[in-house]
């Protein structure tokens, strides 16, 4: 499709929903800034690469203490909170358009931001969207079918709480949302249901004007399936190695072009015992050299499913015993010196002098896919010559695959077939 013939679509606004949907047959991307990267409103000059590797150790330690083996029967819509932000989408809200920054949350799916006037908002460092001032904002009504939580101003109410005791409240409302495509053509949304949030207590600040829930399900609120027919319930992303300091971004794409096809595609399926907004893999094992770490066990009982992909956490977690048997394996396999985590984070670090030196592949057995985990996904630096083993073992929360396992994959979901897909790729070079 030409960006002319798309343009010339955005005219014809009377019939902009059904053309539209032609028009994005193949889909589109958009940028995903980590918020490490240089162009993060995240950036903390300040902190070098070491010292933010130990940082994003700190919040997936105490994410993964938050996070407790509750979350699932509790808080059925919102439990990931998102390890206070590693990846961050602009976006557009209103006419005329103003640019947002959200956390991405595999985790939940509703999109919120702050708004103005605020009850109670947290410290946001970029500007405020202020629904007065945008000509498509429309409150909706208690009267409507998707609200069942009102307020006394006849408005439809939201109300998220997370793990960590974060909450967020407001209006439940329809608003243009607008994706800056990587192509430079803005794609809106007209008539999303979004949530305008006034009343928040939220663990982060910052730069981010709220959370983008990227998480499955069938709700009306919820993002995925409302792009739901133009997309067809397929995103994917490709995340960038977390140490290269650089302008590049990683990519967010919807619909066709999410597609994971090709050489060395594996797929496994998505447990469909839970509730749908969550991403619930089934891990049967790892093997190093020639040993087999079985993984096993399941979660509330359920045949299948025991460990959460997650796009907002840094660090993959592990029952303690697996995470014992894998650290066992990989010190019988590494020759080099081991020393202590001088931030006392993480477990397993070794002296390296060189930057060539390769760890043992890992191997992650998903059923029906194999997914191989070279240095760049196990190990991080930490200091000037010592690396980590990028693995957390917790028992006192649920097993997440996080996303530095997860780089240099392109990783997709497609709801209809409820199957994640990786595909070992370059995430530079797309
Ligand atoms: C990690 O430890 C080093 C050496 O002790 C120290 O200089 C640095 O500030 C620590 N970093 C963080 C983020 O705590
Ligand atoms: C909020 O952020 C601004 C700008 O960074 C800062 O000056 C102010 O002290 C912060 N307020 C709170 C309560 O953290
Ligand atoms: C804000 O949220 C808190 C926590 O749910 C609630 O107790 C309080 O009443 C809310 N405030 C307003 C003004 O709605
Ligand atoms: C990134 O972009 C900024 C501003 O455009 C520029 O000053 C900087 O040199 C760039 N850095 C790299 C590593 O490309």
């Amino acid at each position: 499709m030409s960006t002319s013939f798309f343009l010339t679509l955005l005219f014809f606004s009377l019939c902009f929903i059904v053309t539209f949907s032609h028009a994005l047959n193949n889909g589109f991307s958009v940028e995903l800034i980590h918020r490490d990267s240089l162009k993060s409103p995240l950036y903390q000059a300040i902190e070098n690469k070491y010292q933010r590797v130990v940082s994003a150790a700190r919040r997936s330690i105490n994410f993964a203490n938050h996070f407790n083996k509750n979350s699932l029967t509790n808080t059925p819509r919102s439990t990931l909170i998102p390890d206070k932000g590693e990846y961050l989408m602009t976006y557009s809200i209103g006419t005329p358009p103003f640019k947002l920054y959200g956390i991405i949350d595999t985790g939940s799916d509703l999109v919120w931001f702050q708004c103005q006037p605020c009850k109670k908002c947290y410290n946001q460092t970029t500007p405020m969207f202020k629904p007065s001032e945008s000509s498509s904002y429309k409150n909706i009504p208690c009267s409507a079918k998707l609200c069942s939580n009102c307020n006394d101003q006849n408005n439809c109410q939201y109300y998220i709480s997370y793990e960590d005791g974060s909450h967020s409240q407001g209006d439940i409302s329809m608003e243009t949302l607008t994706l800056e495509s990587t192509t430079g053509v803005p794609i809106s949304f007209p008539k999303t249901v979004v949530g305008c949030a006034t009343n928040n207590t939220m663990s982060f600040q910052g730069a981010s004007s709220g959370i983008v829930g990227l998480g499955g399900g069938p709700d009306s609120q919820d993002l995925i399936a409302q792009l739901g027919s133009l997309i067809d319930g397929k995103f994917s992303y490709c995340l960038l190695p977390l140490f290269l300091e650089s302008n590049t971004t990683s990519k967010l794409n919807f619909g066709d072009v999410a597609v994971v096809s090709g050489d060395g595609v594996v797929s496994t399926p998505i447990a469909k015992n839970y509730p749908p907004v969550f991403y619930i893999l089934t891990l049967e094992a790892f093997s190093l050299g020639n040993k087999r770490v079985e993984f096993g066990g399941s979660l509330r009982g359920e045949d299948e499913g025991n460990i959460f992909i997650d796009s907002g956490t840094t660090y993959t977690i592990l029952p303690s015993d697996v995470y014992a048997n894998l650290e066992s394996g990989m010190l019988e396999l590494v020759k080099l010196e081991r020393v202590d985590d001088p931030n006392h984070t993480l477990n397993l670090c070794y002296s390296i002098t060189s930057d060539g030196y390769d760890f043992p592949l890992i191997t992650t057995h998903f059923k029906d896919a194999d997914v191989k985990l070279h240095s760049i996904s196990t190990f991080v630096p930490i200091a000037e010559d010592i690396v980590c083993f990028a693995f957390i073992p917790s028992d006192r929360t649920d097993p997440i695959f996080g996303n530095l396992a997860q780089q240099n994959l392109l990783v997709g979901y497609d709801l209809k077939k409820m199957m994640v897909s990786f595909k070992p790729m370059d995430c530079t070079k797309v």
